[in-house]
């Protein structure tokens, strides 16, 4: 089946010309096209002007730790991150969306945020819109009681804790780059329609962004 989101895109090389619209840019960390990208689909159902990025499709290696871009705010790796630097750069909204792993966002989230190093020393992101966004599966894992509970739920608040802390994550890489978060919406037990209304509101918040004038 064809994908409705792409048919939407006005551009398939990328962002619209028309400068009505949002350049909205979604990072999707999921190595499958599940539960997180499910999540980015309900947030950007009425948006017009988007690309999303999936991660587990493109070429990104992890940082060397080089201090290249200390000074030169680029990044030496020659690889497909550096069609992302431009086009995070002149999106108007970023959305970033990971599975909950371990507590925190997948692994090619993180080497996508650590990718990010020469924006934290450019600071060419900051004030940049973005919205947050993911979700836990612990219930695939793990029994319920006799009423059909999550036990991990009732317990200690297991699943809800997990997904808190991988948020919290992209909150810090938000902070450290000086990004502006309009919105973070967290799922879990792997039901993104759990969060609908939020995913909804979140869509409605994001056309009050509606740029002013065109980006340059
Ligand atoms: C390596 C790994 C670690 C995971 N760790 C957690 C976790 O700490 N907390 C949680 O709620 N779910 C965890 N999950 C479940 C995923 O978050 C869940 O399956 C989610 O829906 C995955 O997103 P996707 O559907 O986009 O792949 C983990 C899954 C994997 C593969």
């Amino acid at each position: 089946m064809k994908n409705p989101l792409s048919q939407r895109r006005l551009n398939p090389n990328g962002f619209g010309s028309d400068n009505f619209f949002m350049k909205i840019i979604a990072i999707s960390g999921s190595s499958r096209d599940k539960k997180t990208n499910m999540m980015i689909e309900l947030a950007l159902k009425e948006q017009s002007n988007f690309e999303i990025i999936k991660l587990k499709d493109l070429e990104i290696k992890p940082c060397t730790n080089c201090k290249s871009c200390h000074q030169t705010y680029k990044c030496v790796i020659n690889d497909q991150m550096q069609d992302l630097y431009p086009k995070l750069v002149e999106a108007d909204l970023i959305i970033l969306a990971s599975p909950t792993y371990f507590d925190n966002v997948s692994g090619i989230m993180k080497n996508f945020m650590d990718r990010c190093l020469p924006f934290y020393f450019s600071g060419q992101l900051a004030q940049e819109k973005v919205a947050l966004l993911t979700i836990g599966g612990f219930k695939e894992y793990i029994e319920y009681d006799d009423l059909g509970n999550c036990k991990w739920c009732l317990e200690n608040n297991a699943c809800q804790n997990s997904v808190d802390q991988c948020m919290q994550t992209m909150e810090n890489f938000c902070r450290l780059l000086n990004l502006s978060i309009i919105g973070k919406v967290s799922a879990i037990h792997g039901d993104p329609l759990e969060k609908e209304k939020e995913l909804k509101e979140l869509g409605e918040k994001i056309n009050v962004f509606r740029p002013a004038k065109k980006k340059k």
